[in-house]
């Protein structure tokens, strides 16, 4: 069986941010696109969150596909201070649907920050506690960078497909479970479409 990982780690962006209100900053989305395009290829998913300068990004996949990545972004000049908060192995994936999933700041993290007592998203000051918060609420908000039905079921499910990692039966067993309750009530409904037929027919000689 493959070794799962997820890391947890936040680092400091080295560009300037651009107007928060003209949507995703571009070199977040520029980082959005190479992650997604890659992470699909090496089976790796997780999330990315972006916000007052600082990143919080979520990582899981075949340890050692993670560690090398984490490798790779120690050396990326666009963001710095990286230091991981968490790492654990883990049965399955949290996230099988995203290649990398986008959370911007909105008002639900707005308000744990303050009931926190935070005025600004500075994850150098998260205890334990909040950064499970943090991941909790990261996972129910929806990513504006992808239409849900992309999102959510066709290409990211195939990454996981493609990488073999154990959670794809998870991911695949309802679609197909679906797809078979279908068929059997199309073949029922033949049926009975046939009998009814032959009945007639049958009273009609008669
Ligand atoms: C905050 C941050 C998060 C990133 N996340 C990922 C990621 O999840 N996957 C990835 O392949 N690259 C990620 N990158 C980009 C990598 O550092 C690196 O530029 C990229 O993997 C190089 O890919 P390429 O060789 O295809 O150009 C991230 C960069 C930053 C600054």
């Amino acid at each position: 069986m493959t070794d799962l990982i997820r890391i947890v780690y936040i680092s400091r962006a080295t560009f300037a941010t651009a107007n928060p209100d003209d949507g995703v900053e571009p070199t977040v989305s520029r980082i959005l696109s190479t992650s997604r395009t890659n992470n699909r290829k090496n089976g790796l998913v997780g999330m990315l969150y972006y916000g007052d300068g600082c990143f919080f990004q979520c990582l899981e996949g075949e340890t050692s596909k993670v560690q090398a990545l984490y490798k790779t972004l120690l050396k990326d000049p666009r963001h710095k201070d990286l230091k991981i908060l968490a790492s654990e192995p883990i049965k399955r994936l949290s996230f099988p649907d995203w290649s990398m999933k986008y959370v911007p700041v909105d008002e639900h993290m707005c308000k744990l920050l303050e009931e926190h007592g935070f005025e600004h998203f500075d994850p150098y000051r998260f205890d334990h506690h909040l950064v499970e918060r943090v991941m909790q609420l990261l996972q129910g908000v929806p990513d504006p960078t992808i239409p849900p039905v992309e999102g959510r079921a066709s290409a990211p499910a195939r990454t996981v497909l493609a990488a073999g990692l154990p959670t794809q039966t998870d991911t695949l067993a309802p679609a197909a479970a679906s797809g078979s309750a279908k068929l059997s009530l199309a073949i029922s409904i033949a049926a009975l479409v046939i009998s009814v037929i032959a009945l007639v027919l049958v009273l009609s000689r008669l």
